[in-house]
């Protein structure tokens, strides 16, 4: 078998922090024969040195297009640059290419035009459908605590990347906080327990809901909650949590809303009570005023705390990646890639390099 040439790219994103390999399982990606070229890059959590420490090469920042041999897998989290227009390497990344989203078929006309092919993060998954490696805990942590600051009067706008040690420490509940109550939904999935942890460090015992509770959806003990986080990961449309006429309830004591999900515009939004995410320059919207509703709803949440998602993602990863090609999960992953490219009249049959 030919050794695996992985090519970890510099992410086009300029706020884009994490990375799906963090220097320490670059060294065991390394140590297992994996030959390793990581591109600089001025943003990334990590800096290059630990990686060529590790024993990985070293290469200028977008490189891979043309200096990456054409059997190299190249590795990166979030979206290509526009250039060049035909993609002839195999990628790993998360292309939110499969379901419609604006430039989906761009992306999959340029990985045709090329010859290459997409082994897209969001549908590496295990046998009963289970994502290998996924960002979400860290997703719910964040959405939780920015929830809390702003229910507690203590979140400072433009958010910035930090460190979990930071953000406890700001969690911390003071002497003069009023108690408050918490709802969780999506309780027992990834998201749902980063947020019941980032509870637990802000001295809040949160409701709990996942879909046993939601079967038959208690709408005025939801609205009974001070602070909601939303953590669905909605797979059929389900009746909405919340409504517009909702919010108008007659004592309704939910103040802050976040919306982890982030499934606005979607059939299986299970928030239609806004029509825009917020973001980090302005985290909050006002939604009422009467009494006041507050929601964040952002979509790039565990990039604010880029070493420990990047760090997590990466264990989660590497794993996989020393099975890369072998294990079912890839197989499965480009089966997903040709449907989709079948999907928009552009398979042309078999990628090069397997
Ligand atoms: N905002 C961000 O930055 C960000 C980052 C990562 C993930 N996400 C999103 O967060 C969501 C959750 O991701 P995850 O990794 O935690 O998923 P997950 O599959 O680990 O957990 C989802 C949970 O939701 C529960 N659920 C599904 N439908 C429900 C319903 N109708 N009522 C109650 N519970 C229900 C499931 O039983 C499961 O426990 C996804 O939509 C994901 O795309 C957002």
């Amino acid at each position: 078998m030919t050794e695996l040439h992985l090519w970890l790219r510099h992410e086009a994103r300029t706020t884009e922090r994490r990375t799906p390999i963090v220097p320490d399982d670059a060294r065991r990606l390394v140590g297992n024969g994996v030959v390793l070229t990581v591109e600089e890059s001025p943003q990334r959590i990590f800096p290059i040195e630990e990686y060529e420490a590790a024993g990985c090469r070293v290469a200028r920042a977008g490189s891979w297009a043309t200096a990456a041999p054409r059997d190299a897998v190249v590795l990166g989290l979030k979206e290509l640059p526009g250039e060049p227009s035909g993609l002839t390497h195999r990628h790993i990344f998360f292309g939110h290419a499969y379901k419609g989203q604006p430039g989906a078929a761009e992306l999959l006309g340029r990985f045709a035009a090329g010859g290459g092919a997409l082994f897209d993060l969001e549908y590496l998954v295990d046998d009963s459908g289970r994502r290998l490696a996924a960002f979400g805990f860290w997703a719910g942590y964040l959405g939780a605590a920015l929830a809390v600051l702003r229910h507690r009067g203590r979140l400072r706008a433009p958010l910035t990347p930090t460190t979990k040690e930071e953000l406890d420490a700001t969690l911390e509940p003071a002497a003069h906080d009023a108690g408050f109550t918490g709802l969780v939904i999506g309780a027992l999935g990834r998201s749902g327990r980063g947020a019941r942890a980032a509870f637990a460090t802000a001295g809040v015992d949160p409701t709990c809901w996942d879909l046993a509770e939601t079967r038959d959806l208690d709408r005025p003990a939801l609205l009974g909650h001070d602070v909601m986080v939303n953590a669905v990961l909605a797979t059929t449309p389900v009746p909405p949590f919340l409504r517009e006429q909702d919010l108008d309830t007659p004592g309704r004591r939910l103040r802050t809303l976040c919306d982890v999900t982030c499934d606005v515009g979607s059939p299986l939004n299970v928030l239609p009570v806004y029509d825009e995410t917020t973001d980090w320059d302005e985290p909050v919207r006002r939604l009422c005023d009467e009494p006041p509703l507050d929601l964040i709803a952002i979509d790039n949440l565990p990039s604010l705390l880029p070493r420990e998602s990047s760090a997590d993602f990466s264990a989660a990863l590497l794993p996989h990646l020393l099975d890369f090609g072998v294990s079912g999960a890839w197989g499965r992953c480009l089966e997903r890639f040709r449907e989709a490219s079948r999907a928009h009249g552009l398979d042309k049959g078999e990628p090069h390099g397997e």
